[in-house]
């Protein structure tokens, strides 16, 4: 799929977004390795902390669809910078797939590119190589 194409999405998730206290809406678009793509946008609470981001909202859709074979995840925000995933969102993509190539973009479409391995070096990995874990399951 072209990078175009899931930045659109990303996009058009960010719409969704419920982020009435930071009003700072966020869109992922997460694409498998079947071809399909799944979108999130970040799902904010009053708690604050239980805010769930664009990121994790489109992993958890993916993965709930039985797709752990991640291939690129773009993220589109309004601001100056193109915004990357945060600290925790990293943590649990790099539990699928360690080398996502996540494109992030802003709304006046400057693009910055990276691989997850960049972004979260000597990741935590798990201890056990449960089978019923693994990422091809
Ligand atoms: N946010 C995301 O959805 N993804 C990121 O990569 C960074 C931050 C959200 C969380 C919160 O709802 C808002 O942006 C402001 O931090």
């Amino acid at each position: 799929m072209k990078e175009k194409v899931l930045i659109e999405k990303a996009k058009k998730a960010r719409l969704r977004a419920y982020a009435p206290y930071s009003k700072s809406k966020v869109g992922a678009a997460l694409l498998a390795k079947s071809g399909k793509v799944y979108t999130g946008a970040n799902v904010e609470n009053a708690s604050l902390g239980l805010t769930v981001c664009a990121e994790r909202s489109a992993l958890l859709k993916a993965v709930t669809n039985g797709e752990k074979n991640l291939v690129k995840i773009a993220v589109v925000a309004d601001k100056d910078e193109p915004v990357t995933p945060c600290g925790a969102c990293r943590q649990v993509l790099s539990e699928f797939v360690s080398d996502l190539r996540i494109i992030c973009v802003n709304l006046e479409g400057k693009i910055k590119r990276y691989n997850l391995k960049k972004l979260l070096p000597d990741a935590f990995e798990k201890f056990n190589k449960d089978p019923s874990t693994d990422a091809a399951d």
